[in-house]
């Protein structure tokens, strides 16, 4: 396919579009009862198994998803990823957070230079003053070690590392290894979230870790400051060189900032901050809680998917299989969103950070080469742990609008609970919802069900349910640091996958310019008509009359 030729041009989509009516005539309830075709409808890679056949496809569907990915030159555009190409056009940048977990041996190249050693360079450092910090021989200044950390940041410098924390939380061998200890992340610019995490902390004791790509980020500066003021207020600016470090690809900025230089951790323009995780956006604050040799076991989990979605068969590819339904879901089945609904408390910040990985990386309007797309690109994506979610919105997934689950199960859990002569764990109890809902979703239950379950006639409309309503089931061994590695890089690479074949740009972001430049215009006005008394001037009507309103209330 030539590279301004669009997706929605080939053979393989319009052959895709043809085919959605002959789908359309199956229920799930009899793909189901194929069982050849269920067999050949999962696939199982280090400790994970993928089961795909409650979606609403045939072999024949699976067999034109991969033509499609062949017209989109699939293979060749995650290979130019790996290889360090300027995928990311619009900033002229690689697109490498692999590089960031590939074994200190590997080679990767950007701009003609392998990086692998520098970012190894920074792991080893981040070992170091992990370890000091947690072993008492960095203190702060006033002699006392640094038992809590803040760590300052917002969007892709945030998202990612809460998620991991959160999943972390509850691992046995975290535990073990954060005892004492505590991690916090302040993002929200909001002056409760400040409140929200200072409170009950010691500035004596406290860390702060300022994280931000590019260190200009507006809520994320004014944070940082503010968190230096209440250093520096408790203990004198000199302060501020024990209890503040940073993480950020502007060292320039971090010095400007008043951080030692020394206390600056790297990471590069070929990092999307979405994707930073696996930086020391992440590494950083989640070694210095748990510990570095938990944080590298995460890093060697996401690594064993790199090598799987860039060496594995298109038809073994666990990341290729879910962007492909994704596609599949989204542009033929026209779904716009996906629930992603994992059956454990641990991952409750999984659709939150998926939410900036999917959602910031493929809504886009127009084709890698500034083509408007003909047709609706990217997912809305939101989700909520089962089986919370179900006594929220699932009466809407079952009756309502029709959204594609991914539903996400673990064997082994984290903290097992079994009572004194109850058979079923507490364990089993919530893995007997993961293992229903899908199959409800899908199978239905039909008005002559009802009847025969003697259900009155006039609530047999109510009680119906139509199914072929499609999901997919990921599960995964248990959910140590490992996993949790896998799991973060099976939904990063499916994402890639999605937009390699929709051909846009999923690795920018200038969907967020335009509020911001407008924000920044506001704090100006607020600015002037606060300290010069200037009249409101160059918004809209509507504007104006709230600002108007805003300035006179707060001023009362
Ligand atoms: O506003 C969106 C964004 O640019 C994200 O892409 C990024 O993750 C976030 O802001 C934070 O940016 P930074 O790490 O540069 O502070």
């Amino acid at each position: 396919m030539a590279s301004s030729t669009l997706i929605s041009d080939t053979q393989p989509w319009k052959e895709l579009k043809a085919h959605v009516d002959e789908i359309k005539k199956t229920h799930l309830r009899d793909l189901l009862g194929d069982v050849k075709r269920c067999e050949s409808m999962a696939v199982e890679f280090d400790g994970i198994l993928l089961d795909y056949s409650r979606q609403q496809a045939t072999l024949e569907t699976v067999n034109k998803l991969f033509k499609l990915a062949e017209a989109a030159s699939l293979k060749q555009k995650i290979n130019s990823m790996y290889n360090g190409e300027h995928i990311n056009s619009t900033e002229n940048r690689s697109v490498l957070h692999v590089a960031l977990r590939a074994p200190r041996d590997a080679v990767i190249h950007s701009d003609g230079k392998n990086v692998v050693p520098e970012v190894w360079k920074v792991l080893d450092k981040i070992q170091e003053f992990s370890e000091r910090v947690r072993s008492g021989s960095w203190v702060g200044a006033t002699g006392k070690a640094l038992k809590d950390v803040v760590a300052v940041g917002i969007g892709g410098s945030f998202l990612g590392p809460l998620f991991v924390h959160t999943a972390l939380q509850t691992d046995p061998e975290a535990i073990e290894s954060a005892r004492g200890r505590q991690l916090r992340f302040l993002a929200n610019v909001d002056p409760i979230d400040v409140a929200r995490n200072i409170t009950g902390l010691n500035p004596e004791t406290t860390l702060v870790v300022v994280v931000s790509k590019t260190f200009t980020t507006a809520e994320t500066m004014l944070n940082a400051r503010t968190l230096r003021e209440w250093i520096s207020s408790s203990l004198g600016l000199s302060a501020v060189a024990k209890h503040m470090v940073a993480v950020s690809t502007n060292l320039t900025l971090v010095e400007k900032f008043g951080i030692d230089p020394n206390n600056a951790f790297a990471f590069w323009d070929w990092v999307g901050g979405r994707y930073s995780v696996c930086s020391a956006v992440g590494v950083l604050p989640l070694s210095l809680q748990y510990g570095f040799s938990v944080t590298e076991k995460f890093l060697k989990g996401a690594s064993s998917i790199d090598q799987h979605t860039r060496s594995e068969p298109f038809e073994r590819n666990i990341p290729v299989l879910l962007g492909l339904f994704s596609i599949w879901n989204v542009s033929f089945l026209g779904y716009p969103a996906r629930a992603i609904l994992p059956y454990s408390q641990a991952l409750e910040k999984l659709a939150p950070h998926i939410q900036q990985v999917s959602m910031e990386s493929n809504g886009k309007g127009v084709s890698i080469d500034g083509v408007p797309l003909p047709f609706e690109a990217g997912e809305i994506d939101f989700g909520e742990p089962g089986t919370n979610g179900q006594h929220s919105f699932y009466q809407l997934i079952h009756q309502g609008r029709i959204i594609p689950c991914d539903f996400i199960g673990v064997v082994k859990s984290q903290q097992p609970v079994y009572l004194k002569g109850e058979v079923v764990s507490n364990h089993d109890e919530l893995m007997s919802n993961f293992f229903a809902q899908s199959d409800a979703l899908a199978n239905g239950k039909t008005p002559k069900e009802l009847q025969n379950e003697n259900v009155a006639p006039h609530l047999i409309p109510h009680k119906t349910f139509s199914g072929n309503r499609p999901s997919l089931s990921l599960l995964l061994p248990s959910l140590n640091a490992y996993n949790i590695g896998q799991l973060l890089a099976i939904y990063e690479h499916r994402v890639a996958v999605e937009g390699f074949i929709w051909g846009i740009n999923s690795f920018d972001q200038w969907g967020v310019e335009l509020g911001k430049s407008l924000a920044s215009q506001v704090r100006k006005q607020l600015n002037a008509s606060r300290t010069k008394g200037e009249p409101v001037e160059g918004f809209n009507f509507s504007t104006s009359r709230m600002l108007k309103r805003y300035l006179k209330a707060s001023a009362d």
